[in-house]
């Protein structure tokens, strides 16, 4: 274990690749601008909704093979150094690199000749090679590595990848690998343009398939079909596969709207365009203004009330992020519904301020923030439509006769396919679930 590791940002990826390389017995440095993630880890935390993680980052803390600190300083002994900062989105689609150029930045004064320099950020192809002119001069390598970490499971897609994807300077290459070599995952070396394109590549083909089938539920809906038994049969053929078949309010978070985006615009860029992304891209943002549809056309009354169910992009994750939960309580409220929202990570309106822009938050007749429940009894008595946005456990084990003895006229809505459909309507409760035609016709 000659190799030292170091670590530029401390968010999902950045935290679990540290942890992970700890885990495997590397000795890991972390440098992160944001104090409190710093003195987090420094405690043997994360700060993070992410199971194991905190086991594995208090484990390396008790070891010592694990440190951090906002000064770049602690990188000075790394030998291989991973950039793991965010690549968001900017206005015109294009993926923002100015953090990767701060983290360069940082890291320079410290890198020696023969160190390593790892592009874990999904960035654009060209990147790495950019990346490689820059640092060539003082004898600093670089790979590209990109993650396939899904939020709520990183440690697990850490330590068990469906493959490890590097790119970029063969000499490199081979210390890189080795540094995951105690995985037994497949290893799969790659030029620097295709290890680019392919993490890319990877997450628009799940948003396309995604968009594919949440499209395919609206057909089902009105042709008399039930889009389980339709993606079921789906499933059973090995070329389609079976994960990413379940319909939804729209697919959201960190990683899907902006890597699907950086790709269109890379394609715009150099002529060759992706239409087919662009699709399903125009796709999910009609999938869920359907969905505040199908709830604003359900609300009889002018005082009648909608509570959400899951604001979170998906379940497991505290992550709000271009979530399409946030979406549909903007447009109900901006048609001036009520919004109530229910969601296990989230207990106060505050944390929604920052993903939710309000152009007049003072002013309650604009859009207002949804009001947070304790719990997803506490309804309200004029809630008319209750709808499961997050696939949240606990949305599947609700107790349906006391939401029925609160709201006996709600109707639930199921954009997720989670509830019990007997359960609910045993409690007296109508129920719609997406992509099923008995439940609409
Ligand atoms: C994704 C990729 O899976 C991961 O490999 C990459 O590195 C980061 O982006 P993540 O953003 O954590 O991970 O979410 P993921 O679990 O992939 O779900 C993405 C979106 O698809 C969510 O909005 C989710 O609700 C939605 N989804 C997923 C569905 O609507 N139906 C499904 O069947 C699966």
């Amino acid at each position: 274990m000659s190799e030292v590791i170091g670590v530029i940002g401390a968010g999902y990826v950045g935290a679990a690749t540290a942890a992970g390389f700890a885990h495997l017995g590397y000795s890991v440095a972390v440098v992160d601008t944001d104090a409190a993630k710093v003195d987090g880890i420094l405690c043997g935390r994360s700060g993070l909704t992410e199971p194991g993680l905190d086991d594995l980052i208090e484990a390396a803390h008790e070891n010592s093979t694990i440190t951090a600190s906002t000064s770049y300083s602690v990188l000075t002994d790394a030998t291989i150094v991973f950039v793991c900062v965010p690549t968001p989105m900017r206005s015109d689609g294009a993926a923002d690199l100015t953090f990767i150029d701060t983290a360069l930045s940082g890291v320079e004064p410290y890198l020696e000749p023969d160190d390593v320099v790892v592009l874990k950020s999904t960035v654009p192809v060209g990147t790495g090679d950019a990346v490689a002119e820059r640092l060539g001069s003082a004898g600093v390598h670089v790979v590209n590595n990109p993650e396939f970490l899904r939020e709520g499971h990183t440690v697990e897609d850490f330590l068990a990848p469906d493959r490890v994807v590097v790119g970029g300077d063969p000499a490199a290459i081979k210390r890189v690998t080795a540094l995951y070599r105690s995985l037994h995952s497949p290893i799969v070396e790659v030029d620097r343009a295709s290890a680019e394109l392919a993490k890319y590549a990877c997450n628009s083909f799940l948003a396309l398939k995604l968009s594919f089938v949440d499209e395919l539920a609206t057909l089902a809906e009105r042709v008399g079909a039930d889009i389980t038994e339709v993606t079921d049969v789906m499933a059973h053929d090995d070329r389609i596969g079976s994960h990413f078949l379940s319909p939804g309010p729209g697919w959201g978070g960190s990683c899907f709207p902006k890597d699907t985006r950086a790709l269109i615009s890379t394609a715009t860029s150099v002529e060759r365009p992706m239409r087919t992304l662009a699709a399903a891209v125009d796709a999910n943002e009609a999938q869920t203004q359907r969905i505040a549809a199908l709830i604003a056309d359900r609300l009889d009354e002018p005082d009648a009330a909608v509570t959400l169910l899951g604001l979170t992009f998906k379940a497991g994750t505290a992550d709000l992020r271009e979530s399409p939960a946030l979406d549909i309580a903007l447009t109900l409220s901006k048609q001036g519904v009520r919004v109530f929202a229910h969601d296990p990570t989230i207990t106060s309106a505050e944390s929604l301020v920052a993903r939710m822009p309000l152009e007049n938050p003072a002013d309650p007749s604009q859009p207002t923030l949804p009001v947070i429940l304790a719990d997803p009894y506490a309804l309200d008595v004029d809630t008319r439509v209750i709808a499961i946005v997050t696939e949240w456990n606990d949305y599947r084990s609700l107790q349906w006769s006391l939401v029925a003895a609160r709201c006996p006229h709600a109707v639930v809505i199921d954009t997720r396919g989670i509830v019990d459909a007997a359960l609910v309507r045993s409690a007296g409760l109508q129920l719609y679930r997406i992509g099923i035609a008995e439940d609409w016709l």
